[in-house]
Order: C-alpha cells, then sequence, then structure tokens
C-alpha cells in the first residue's frame, strides 16, 4: 500500500506532466489532502460559472460529489472529459428526488391544483430532474442564487414546485416574504401533499428532501453555545432547518460564509453550522478570528470524505492510461434540457 507521500508525489507529478490538458476544480467540503491539489477552490454556482467558462482542458477531475460532476460535463464542450475520482462519491439530498417520483409527484399536484406549476431545483440533483426543471420552464437554483432564481419565479406568478431540499426552499421563500401558511411539503414516499390551508393561498411546495449533514445541526446547540459563549455569532448554510436559520444570527450560502469570515473583525467569535472540513478549514486559516463548528460531532459529509489520496491517485493514473474509468457522461437527450436549466439560472444571477 503506497504511503500518502508516495500518492502525494505520484499526484503532483502527473499533474505537471498533463500541465494546461488537466484541470481539477475542487468543493469547499474536499479534504485538505484533496484540496491541495486544487487548481480551483469554490461553492457550487463558482464551480458551475468555472466548468463553463474557465477552462479549455481535455480532462476535467472534478473533487466533489456525483451531481457536480454532471454539471461540468453538461456545461462543458464535447471534447471534454469530467472524471470523478470516487463513483460512489454521491449525495444523499440528490438520491432523495428520482426523476420517476418527481414526474409522478408533478402529475399529482397538476390533478389537484391545476396547471401552472413551475419547478425549480437545486443544483444538489441528477441530471434528470435538471432536464424535467428545464423541460417544464424551470430554472436550476443554488444556496448563493436562491434568492434571486426563487424571486425570479414567484415574479411569473405560478406555484412553485422546489425540488430537492426542503430547507433551502422554505428559508428563501420565507426571506422573500412568502408566509409559511402558503407552502406545502409534498412528500414523495407517501405520494402526499402536507398541507392544511386553502388550495387557493399555496405558493410553494416544497419537496421532502434533506441534506444529511446540515439537517444535524438543532436549535440545541445555538443554546448551548450561546450560553458558554455569549458574544458568540452563530453563522448557518441555509440547508439547515427553519428553527435553525430563524435562531441563528446569520445564515448564507458557502461563499457568503467565507465572505464573512475574511472581513470579521480580529477577536470575534463565531460558531458556523455547516460542513466540517469547511468550518476546520476557516478555523486554520482565520487564526484571529475564535472560530468553532455549532455541531462538531456530526457534520462531515460522508460522501465528499470519499473523494481521497488513494482516489485521486487512481483516478489520475487511469487517465494516463486512457482507461474510460471514473468518466461522468451525461446521455445526450438528458443534457439538452438540463442545461436549459442550468444557463437559464445563470443568465438569472
Ligand atoms: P453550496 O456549495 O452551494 O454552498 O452548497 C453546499 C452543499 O451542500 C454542496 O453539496
Ligand atoms: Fe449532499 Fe449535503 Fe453532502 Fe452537500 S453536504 S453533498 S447536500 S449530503
Amino acid at each position: 500500500k503506497a504511503s500518502n507521500e508516495e500518492l502525494e508525489d505520484k499526484i503532483r507529478k502527473i499533474k505537471e506532466e498533463m500541465g494546461d490538458r488537466l484541470f481539477m476544480p475542487t468543493h469547499h467540503y474536499q479534504k485538505d489532502e484533496v484540496a491541495q491539489f486544487a487548481d480551483v477552490m469554490g461553492d457550487s454556482l463558482q464551480l458551475a460559472r468555472i466548468s463553463k467558462d474557465n477552462t479549455k482542458a481535455e480532462y476535467i477531475v472534478f473533487n466533489g460529489v456525483h451531481f457536480m460532476a454532471e454539471t461540468a460535463d453538461i456545461l462543458t464542450d464535447d471534447n471534454q472529459t469530467v472524471y470523478l475520482p470516487d463513483l460512489n462519491a454521491g449525495c444523499s439530498m440528490a438520491d432523495m428526488a428520482d426523476i420517476d417520483q418527481a414526474i409522478l409527484g408533478y402529475d399529482r399536484l397538476t390533478e389537484r391544483l391545476g396547471t401552472g406549476i413551475l419547478p425549480v431545483t437545486y443544483v444538489n440533483s441528477t441530471a434528470a430532474i435538471k432536464s424535467f426543471v428545464g423541460e417544464k420552464g424551470g430554472s436550476c437554483v443554488t444556496s448563493g442564487n436562491a434568492k434571486k432564481v426563487i424571486q425570479w419565479a414567484l415574479d411569473k406568478g405560478q406555484r412553485i414546485l422546489f425540488l430537492p431540499d426542503q430547507h433551502l426552499g422554505r428559508n428563501t421563500a420565507y426571506d422573500l416574504g412568502v408566509p409559511l401558511e402558503h407552502m406545502a411539503v409534498w412528500d414523495p414516499i407517501h405520494k402526499k401533499l402536507e398541507y392544511e390551508g386553502d388550495d387557493e393561498d399555496l405558493r410553494i411546495i416544497l419537496w421532502k428532501g434533506h441534506c444529511s449533514v446540515h439537517e444535524k445541526f438543532f436549535p440545541a446547540h445555538i443554546d448551548q453555545v450561546r450560553k458558554r459563549k455569549p458574544d458568540i455569532n452563530v453563522l448557518v448554510h441555509p440547508e439547515c432547518p427553519f428553527e435553525v436559520v430563524q435562531k441563528a444570527d446569520y445564515s448564507g450560502s458557502t461563499k457568503y460564509i467565507i465572505d464573512m469570515m475574511e472581513s470579521a473583525p480580529e477577536g470575534s467569535q463565531w460558531a458556523i453550522g455547516t460542513e466540517m472540513n469547511l468550518v476546520n478549514r476557516l478555523r486554520d486559516t482565520y487564526t484571529h478570528l475564535e472560530i468553532e463548528s455549532l455541531n462538531p460531532i456530526m457534520c462531515p459529509c460522508l460522501t465528499m470524505n470519499r473523494i481521497d489520496l488513494p482516489h485521486l491517485a487512481w483516478c489520475l493514473d487511469k487517465i494516463v492510461e486512457g482507461d474510460a474509468a471514473n468518466v461522468i457522461k451525461v446521455d445526450e437527450n438528458t443534457a439538452h434540457y438540463a442545461k436549459t436549466s442550468l444557463e437559464r439560472m445563470l443568465e438569472i444571477v
């Protein structure tokens, strides 16, 4: 078994040999051992833009999860190939909305509420869901532009079906002034609309999905940390549950969280509710601040963490050998409308 040093040497050497032909976009949730090789670090929105505009590299090795690599494949040119170092690096949230469930849910909702439901999907979804949304006239969103895109959808005067993260949908719509009473949850397992109100008032239908990392933050964590450190600022990602976001001092996307740390005053205290690798990196980078995780025990993203030195080195080796293992290729039919929903998002923001 190769040591970490040997694996690092191998990766460095292949990167050097391949030069500009190889590009490695890397999500902020990646481990340091992988992040050190990033050509660019970013959140989902930044990485989607970069895949579209900033690289002509032949080989794109995406250090992130499956839906991000699919997005990169959809947005890049035909002569560019996208690789995911571990094909098992999925996303539990994206897995909560499969395409058959989405079609059935949309049809049932249309039967009950009439036509005019505009689907909008978080980029944390499969290419098939993005394609379904694009074909129906909807758009993708990311946590960094959710407000703008949901406002765009609200301005169309239609009801919105927001997939697959109920929390991002609820938190954002509430921020935009939609009362909770005008939102419902669609449960795709029981095929049921959880809603007590008058159908006429219903504006946003939230798909019953969530992020298994951000759901692990509870209001009690905020109470505990404030008791210990009364001056602490609590900053959370909008994938956290509504009660947590309401209780926090600030909430925003990965980029927003990083920007907040960039401008925070010396000595200020921060409890951050998001993925652990990112929080640890912020703590190690901004040493003039006191940064801690809002829940240090429960918040690694297990699938992001599947990308590690052995997988990255193995994937690069395969590329050198001309082996197509780990290629992420979205079929042409699916890619067509998935691209429409992604480009719509990039036009709105
Ligand atoms: P952003 O990169 O949009 O902040 O999303 C967070 C996330 O959960 C990525 O999987
Ligand atoms: Fe999916 Fe949550 Fe992991 Fe992001 S952090 S990849 S949404 S499980």
